[in-house]
């Protein structure tokens, strides 16, 4: 698709990959507006790139995403919708069988997932009446194989990969004018997983494999190891369980 003069909507916008992303597709000419729940970050960002948009607005919050929703219409509406807040909730201290745990996991439901939901069904009727919409889904390497110390993190991914691909062929059964395209990071350096020591590519090299893939109409955009990973889970999916889950992590689950 052609992102030249689009209007691109970026959830979490104001730091990590949503940021990177701003900043690519500014460049390449499009409108760009982010959203963040905090406004200190948000403002920043707009320092940085002054024709940047920004709204406060939390994606897994419902009343946000209906005044985000009236509050575009207003400014003339969008034609990309991409869905890159995300959060995990570390269950290293959580273990696996607690309140703590479950609270967790809902709340990695509630941004990962249901928020999504959410503002796809928002937006909808505005990105059909547009003549060439799309919604972007970031879902992740782990919704292929699950992490043990992420567990419900792989498990919100993975059930936004599985919506992700029912939704295109809903929109394509029903004739609708909107691409859906999934992006499935690797590990990305970001304050997401800033404790992590293991190999991670940059926000820069992820997000230039995401307009690479807009552009070329790949609905299914794999960067870096999720390229692998892809491969590996449906041919030797042991394997791959390993190299998600090497034996030294193991360790950080034992009492
Ligand atoms: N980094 C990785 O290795 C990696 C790998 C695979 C997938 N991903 C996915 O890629 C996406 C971006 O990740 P990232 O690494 O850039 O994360 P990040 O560094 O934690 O940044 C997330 C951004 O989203 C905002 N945000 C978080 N929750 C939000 C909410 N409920 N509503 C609105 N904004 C919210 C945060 O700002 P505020 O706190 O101000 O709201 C922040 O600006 C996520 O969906 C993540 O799951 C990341």
């Amino acid at each position: 698709m052609n992102l030249k003069g689009k209007t691109i909507l970026i959830t979490g916008g104001g730091s990590g990959i949503g940021l990177e992303a701003a900043k690519q597709f500014l460049a390449i000419g499009a409108k760009v507006i982010i959203t963040g729940r905090n406004q200190s970050k948000l403002d920043d960002a707009v320092k940085s790139y002054p024709t940047l948009i920004a709204i406060q607005s939390d994606a897994g919050n419902e009343e946000d995403a209906s005044a985000l929703f009236y509050k575009i219409r207003e400014l003339g509406g969008i034609d990309i919708l991409y869905n890159n807040a995300g959060v995990g909730v570390p269950p290293i201290n959580l273990g696996i069988a607690n309140d703590a745990h479950l609270k967790g996991a809902a709340y990695e439901m509630e941004v990962n997932y249901f928020g999504v939901i959410h503002l796809n069904n928002l937006f909808m009727e505005m990105l059909k009446s547009r003549e060439e919409s799309a919604i972007i889904n970031t879902t992740s390497i782990l919704s292929m194989v699950p992490s043990l110390i992420e567990a419900t993190y792989s498990a919100s991914k993975s059930a936004l990969a599985f919506y992700t691909t029912s939704l295109r062929e809903h929109l394509r059964i029903i004739g609708a004018n909107v691409k859906v395209f999934e992006l499935l990071p690797p590990l990305v350096d970001t304050d997401m997983v800033a404790d992590r020591t293991d190999k991670k590519i940059s926000k820069e090299q992820l997000v230039k494999g995401l307009i690479n893939g807009l552009q070329q109409d790949e609905y299914t955009i794999r960067v870096g190891d999720s390229k692998l990973i892809y491969f590996l889970s449906r041919y030797l999916p042991k394997f791959s369980f390993r190299l998600i889950n090497p034996a030294k992590t193991n360790l950080l689950l034992k009492p």
